[in-house]
């Protein structure tokens, strides 16, 4: 144990106070400090050194033409999506200083499971999420039905079984948090000890 105390270093206080934040404000990390995010994420264990982490950044007037995309992506997938939606979709990046695509560019067939593949790229979200808390911005890991959609894995360049794993909504938090709730522990690990034989 550490002069820290019994929640060790302030590297791990850093893990442990990280929470999402979906009300962004100016400003995003500088060109330094998303280069670090960025290196961050290429850092996720990687079964077979596939490296199939792909990061696509969408920042200033890119967001408006990206908010475009999902709001023809939504009507594509449904001609009376309401009207309120479409709009949501039209502004959310413009209400985001940056936006980080985070991908798997997927190998088939390999002996690495696609799976694997996908997670190695989902694990690279997180250590993002982690570097960008611990620079002192927020952010949060977004999905949903625009994130699924062909369409828009596609013109972001990833094309199946390629795709995303989410969007990382990235700037400086709008106001300050209380500290995140924390899951109680027990109702999440056992311990496994073997069957009596
Ligand atoms: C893969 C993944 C996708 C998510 N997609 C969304 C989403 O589309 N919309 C949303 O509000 N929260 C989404 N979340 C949840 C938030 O990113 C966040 O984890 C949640 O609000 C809990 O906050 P915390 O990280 O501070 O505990 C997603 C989380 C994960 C891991």
């Amino acid at each position: 144990m550490n002069a820290d105390g019994p929640e060790g270093s302030s590297p791990v206080k850093a893990l442990l106070t990280r929470r999402s934040v979906g009300a962004l404000v100016e400003p995003a990390p500088s060109e330094r400090e998303l280069d670090l995010i960025l290196d961050v994420g290429l850092r996720a264990p990687d079964h077979g050194r596939l490296r199939p982490w792909r990061f696509v950044l969408i920042r200033g007037e890119a967001r408006k033409a990206f908010g475009e995309l999902l709001v023809d992506a939504a009507k594509a997938r449904d001609r009376r999506v309401p009207a309120a939606l479409l709009e949501r979709y039209r502004i959310w990046p413009l209400q985001c200083p940056l936006l980080i695509a985070v991908g798997a560019a997927i190998r088939p067939a390999h002996p690495v499971p696609e799976g694997e593949q996908f997670m190695s790229a989902a694990a690279a979200a997180m250590n993002m999420l982690n570097a960008i808390h611990v620079l002192g911005y927020g952010g949060m890991w977004v999905t949903g039905a625009n994130t699924y959609d062909p369409r828009v894995n596609t013109a972001l360049g990833f094309n199946a079984p390629s795709r995303l794993v989410g969007l990382l909504a990235v700037g400086t938090p709008r106001a300050a948090a209380p500290p995140p709730e924390r899951p109680n522990r027990a109702a999440h690990v056992a311990e496994w000890s073997p069957p009596a034989r």
